[in-house]
């Protein structure tokens, strides 16, 4: 189920040719998309396709609570500069977890596509050990191991956001299409554990083994 690239760049250069091949297929695609190290070069490959973003629709993985969206370290500012910025996506079009955000989503069937990274934990989204497969978009609290990974893009550590906004784990799961990526031999046990071993809340990716269209991608 795992698919296994020689290197990052790979990986990052298929997925993003799958996310464009989904847009032109789909040019009213509906996307879920992370933030975090790992995408970055997804991004930097799909900007390069040159493609019409003008009807594409986003809406983010999480965004953290606290901090204002103009902080340099808040999803919102990742997003503009590593993908809103460059291509020609309508303002109006891009979606951060809201009150409204399942609504929404349920409203018009689920996404199409909705790409994932995966924390050490076996988080998605900002969806802990023990989220209840049937969450919605809601707050969550972090944990104390997700802080400390996410302490390397901060000052100090208390600067970390402990609290964020999360889509749900059914609202993931309703995605049509999931593509998850993981870089580095640090991720590997987790990854080989969700989709090797057996479903857990524990491990929150695991429950997307039963995902009937999810492509599952790791560069060491
Ligand atoms: C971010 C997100 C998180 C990250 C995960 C891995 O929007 O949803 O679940 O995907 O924490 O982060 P990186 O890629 O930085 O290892």
């Amino acid at each position: 189920m795992i698919t296994i690239f020689e290197n990052y760049e790979q990986m990052s250069e298929y997925t993003a040719s799958l996310v464009a091949e989904e847009i032109t297929n789909n040019p009213k695609s509906r996307l879920g998309l992370p933030t975090g190290s790992t995408p970055i070069g997804m991004y930097k490959n799909l900007i390069q396709f040159g493609l019409d973003w003008s009807n594409v629709e986003t809406y983010n993985l999480d965004e953290y609570e606290g901090i204002s969206h103009s902080h340099p370290e808040s999803y919102h500012m990742y997003m503009n500069k590593n993908l809103f910025l460059h291509v020609n996506l309508k303002k109006e079009n891009i979606h951060f977890p809201d009150d409204q955000y399942d609504k929404t989503i349920s409203g018009f069937g689920g996404l199409d596509l909705t790409i994932l990274g995966i924390g050490h934990n076996g988080h998605i989204a900002f969806n802990e050990p023990g989220s209840s497969v049937t969450s919605r978009t809601r707050k969550v609290k972090l944990t104390e191991e997700t802080i400390n990974a996410n302490s390397r893009f901060f000052d100090s550590i208390n600067e970390v956001p402990k609290k964020a906004f999360t889509m749900g784990m059914k609202t993931i799961r309703e995605s049509k299409k999931i593509i998850l990526i993981a870089n580095g031999q640090d991720k590997w046990d987790i990854l080989n554990e969700c989709f090797n071993g057996e479903l857990s809340k524990d491990r929150p990716a695991s429950i997307l083994q039963t995902h009937p269209n999810i492509q599952v991608f790791y560069a060491g």
